[in-house]
Parts: structure tokens; sequence; C-alpha cells
């Protein structure tokens, strides 16, 4: 079997920043790595963290989440007292005695390594991936350190990326300003304004102790795509004057059953007497809604009936529905970390003009999708487009 080459990325990420994800995906491509793990630090012995280690850990689970060949790792975060680079590459090393190491370092490291805590033997371990800024000429002090690490024994492989210019400093600063920081992933944005970090405000007194829940009962994957539909819906909201509170509140727990096994989703449907339709009993992607109400109800003490209503129909809309729940299905389906296709842009475009339109082009986008495939299209589908094309937004003059 061929060796693998195995990326090993740490930082405090605190937080984690798009210049982060850059640097991971130029890691992973531009240096044909088969894995990457990401690794907060625990307690950095030379540094200050802001966030908890839970906190750190759940923004760059999610930052990441999508993506199999990198793998948050919680290696350093479990470990008591100082973490040092040499501890986190032996025990990787354990786990992959054959594979070929990367620790990866930005050039501003590079002088640093030869004072890291025992760093002549991290050198027959692992090689340095070093990832420099591109169009940046290699300073004479990065040239000079390049010399010195390898005449103590160090492999240096060396490639170039772009992260722009942010820093977790810069988004700290801009939240304590009262700011929204640019170079955050939707997610870690969504999730440092419900957890209050860096002095963000959360809108709403339990956004924070919700976050933890969803973070419990979700994927990685789910969790991120769940703060990033409350981040649009809020943005939705204030754009066609709904309530931002209930349109947040409605995004973050959308999703909230999602990941339930169906057995469970459909006892909670019975119990709460939610729904007796058989085709939404069978299927995980149309119940998942209708219990996710339940289950906002009994498990995150939400009443408001405008919220259980923009969760029970996120999925398929309804004749008569409010303009909050059209607010969160748009979100539902804009939300910035789906992937883009054409259609996708052509409603997100349209969403910064029309609510109703927009939410009718999804609905169709959708229909279309279903029925090309052979699948099951939900009639409840089908009868809130043809009312969305009853209303004045979507007649063919406006
Ligand atoms: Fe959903
Ligand atoms: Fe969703």
């Amino acid at each position: 079997m061929s060796k693998k080459r195995i990326g090993i990325f740490g930082g405090t990420f605190d937080p984690v920043h798009t210049g982060h994800q850059i640097i991971a995906f130029c890691a992973l491509d531009s240096g044909n790595l088969d894995r990457l793990y990401v690794i907060p630090t625990g307690c950095p012995p030379y540094k200050t963290v802001y966030a908890s280690g839970e906190d750190r850990w759940r923004m760059v689970s999610a930052a990441f989440s999508g993506n199999k060949r990198i793998v948050p790792s919680r290696v350093e975060i479990d470990r008591d007292g100082p973490t040092h680079a040499i501890d986190t590459v032996k025990a990787l090393r354990r786990e992959h005695p054959d594979d070929a190491l990367f620790f990866i370092v930005g050039e501003d490291a590079l002088v640093n390594i030869p004072r890291w805590y025992r760093a002549t033997d991290l050198f027959p371990l692992c090689a340095f991936m070093v990832i420099s800024r591109e169009a940046s000429v290699p300073s004479v002090s990065s040239a000079d350190a390049v010399r010195h690490l390898t005449s103590l024994g160090a492999r240096i492989v060396r490639l170039s990326a772009f992260p722009g210019n942010i820093s977790s400093g810069m988004v700290r600063e801009a939240f304590a300003a009262g700011g929204t920081p640019d170079g955050l992933d939707p997610a870690v944005l969504e999730y440092c304004a419900c957890k209050g970090l860096y002095g963000a405000a959360p809108r709403f007194p339990r956004a924070g102790e919700w976050t933890d829940a969803l973070f419990g009962a979700l994927k990685p994957h789910r969790f991120a795509h769940s703060l990033s539909v409350a981040l649009t819906s809020v943005r939705l909201a204030v754009r066609y004057g709904e309530d931002p509170v209930l349109a947040e509140e409605a995004g973050l727990l959308h999703d909230c059953a999602k990941n339930l096994p169906l057995e469970e989703m459909q006892s909670i449907a019975r119990e709460m007497s939610l729904t007796d339709d058989p085709d939404m009993l069978s299927a995980p992607s149309l119940l998942h809604s209708v219990a996710g109400a339940g289950v906002a109800r009994a498990r995150y003490g939400m009443e408001d009936p405008r919220v259980l209503e923009a969760i029970a129909y996120h999925n398929t809309g309804y004749p008569g529905m409010s303009r909050l729940a059209m607010c969160v299905c748009l979100a539902d389906y804009i939300e910035p970390r789906r992937d883009s296709f054409p259609q996708l842009e052509a409603v997100r475009a349209e969403s910064e003009r029309s609510l109703e339109k927009a939410l009718l082009m999804s609905l169709e986008v959708t229909a279309d999708y279903v029925i090309s495939r052979n699948q099951y299209l939900h009639p409840r589908t089908r009868d809130t487009i043809r009312w969305l094309k009853t209303l004045p937004a979507c007649s063919e003059n406006n």
C-alpha cells in the first residue's frame, strides 16, 4: 500500500477565519494531501486564548464540515497541561506509522521553529509545509530561516496561497467595537453572535444555550448549515420588514430534528399529533420539518406559533404562509454555505428584489429537480407554487 500524505494544521483558531480555510485548501490540493487534521490548541504555552476550547472546537468543526479529507481533531484540546507540537506529532505518528506527515506553518513562523520545545526531535517525524503569501517575495530572513532549519535536519516543502488580509485579532477587534467582521465563514459569524464571543451581543437570551444543544444534536455539516440559515433568515427578515429575532430563532431550529432516526421522528409526530399524512411519515426528508416543530417545542421551549409554523413548513411552504415563514424557507435554500449552481445564483439575486418571487423560483427549481429524478414531490409543494403564482408580487408585470 502506498504511503498516504497527512497534513497537520494547528492553531488557536480564536476564531477560525477564511484565511485559515484558504490555507487548509491550499495544503490539501496543492500539497496533494490525502487527509488534513485541523487541530485547535488546548493550552498554548505562549499565547492568550479568548474563547474556550469547546467554542473553538465547534467553530473549527463547523467551518471545515463538508470536506471528508479535512478532519478536525481534539488531540490537543483533550490533553491536559501546555500543548507542544512534538506531543501532537508523536500522537499522529502513532496513528500513521508508515505515512508521510507534513506540519503546516505560515512563512512568518519559520524563524521561531528552532526555539520550539524539542524542535529537533520533530524533524525526523514530519516535514514542514510552509505556506507563503502568493506574490510576496520570500524575505531574506525567511530564506535564512529555511537554510538554518535545513542545516538542522528539517525537511521543507514550500507552497503559496492568498489568504487575504485577515487575522483572528482583527475579527476580535471588530466584534469588540460592535461591528460585523469580514473574513468569517457564515456559520462561525453566527456562532460568535449566538454565544456572545469576543464582545458580540446575542440577539436573544437563549441563543447560546440552543447553539450548544444543536451542536450535540446535529452532524457538523448540518450544524454549520443551521447557523448559516439563521444568519440568512435574519438578513431576509430585516430586508423585508419581519422580526429578525423570530427569524433567527426559526432559522437556528429549523433542522433540529434532521439527524434523528426516522422512528424517533415518527413517534414524536404521533405523540404530539403533528401529522397523520402517510407520505410525510415515511420520508425523513419531509418529516424532519414537522417533527422539528415538535422538538423545538418540547426540547428547546419554543412556544411562539409563528416560529413553530416557519419550522414545520420550511421544506414545502404552504398556501397562505406568513412572510416570516417565507424568509426561513428561502434562507434554507440560498444560505451561502450551499454550493453554487446557476439557478441558485438566480434565486439569490431575486432574493434582493422580491421575497415571494425568489421563494417561488426556489420551489420550482426544487420541484423540477425532484420530478426529473423520479422522486416523490409532496403535493403541498405544488399547492404552494400555485398559491404563490396568484400573488400580485409574482404576477408577470412585477
Ligand atoms: Fe430541512
Ligand atoms: Fe435546512
